[in-house]
């Protein structure tokens, strides 16, 4: 079944099993058993969380991706939690049935277990988050996450390239290449659903040890960059619509609203130059 023919065949139910309504983290477990692709989309404000909504988007992420995308930011890092908040307040205002998760910025989670505990909660209290996202790249934070589920906070882990250490990994670069690291990135995937991840994003791998790793777990894989093979599908909402100037290749454009919106303020801006904007229908008497 390809990720997109739900939306078309009529006998696939838009809602997963069970739920009309809101989508909850169970029904993501129960999706990966029915071999039914789950959807996954960034926003980061309130429009573009509705339009994900209401375009059947299983899952919301608020990602920490926010820095780059709206902030201009070069990496992730300067992200605080601060501008998590009001990001998923303005999310979490648009959808209505998506599951919201909030990626937990740079050091809001690395510095102690009881920080991590007063930072997710932050996010769900004042953010309207469900569920937090965590890079998940070693042991020490293996223990943090385990310490935010025992306390009743669902948590999306991430494995694979995590930008938040893009220094330490020394760029944005395809991991597990190498077989060590491949059996690395395996034992990792099963540590963090011991630690009681719900699912676990997979980015930038090849699609073999993907497939893998999705095989061997009971949660469900998202994949970014990682083959068709994974539980579901993530991509950043400025790549899917066309607006990212220089997008990664596993990106799929599905509309370029780049040269859209470039053509539109062109034309807007010749208009009032030229006085013919704005016209007689603009206009009070
Ligand atoms: O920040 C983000 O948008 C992410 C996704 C790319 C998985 O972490």
């Amino acid at each position: 079944m390809s990720s997109h023919s739900h939306l078309t065949n009529p006998k696939v139910p838009l809602a997963p099993p069970g739920a009309t309504k809101k989508v909850r983290v169970s029904h993501l477990l129960q999706m990966k058993e029915a071999k039914r692709p789950i959807v996954v989309l960034t926003a980061y404000d309130a429009p573009m969380g509705q339009l994900a909504d209401t375009g059947s988007a299983d899952v919301v992420l608020v990602g920490d991706s926010v820095g780059q995308v709206i902030h201009g930011f070069d990496t992730t890092l300067p992200v605080t939690m601060e501008m998590m908040i009001l990001h998923t307040q303005a999310v979490a205002r648009g959808v209505k049935r998506a599951i919201i998760v909030a990626d937990m910025p740079f050091m809001s989670y690395q510095v102690s277990a009881e920080q991590t505990l007063v930072n997710a909660g932050r996010l769900m209290k004042e953010g309207g988050a469900e569920a937090v996202k965590l890079e998940t790249n070693n042991e020490r934070i293996l223990g943090i996450m385990r310490s935010i589920v025992e306390a009743g906070i669902p948590v999306m882990a991430h494995i694979g390239l995590t930008p938040q250490s893009i220094h330490a990994m020394g760029g944005y670069k395809v991991q597990g290449r190498k077989s060590e690291d491949a059996i690395r990135l395996k034992e990792l995937a099963l540590k963090v659903q011991e630690a009681g991840a719900f699912a676990v994003v997979l980015e930038l791998m090849p699609r073999e040890l993907a497939k893998e790793i999705s095989a061997s777990l009971r949660i469900p894989t998202i994949g970014i960059g990682a083959g068709s093979d994974c539980d579901g599908q993530v991509l950043v909402l400025t790549d899917l619509l066309g607006i990212t100037e220089h997008p990664p290749r596993f990106a799929k454009k599905y509309v370029d609203m780049r040269n859209g919106v470039l053509r539109a303020v062109r034309k807007y801006s010749r208009d009032v130059r030229e006085r013919l904007f704005p016209a007689k229908d603009h206009e009070f008497e």
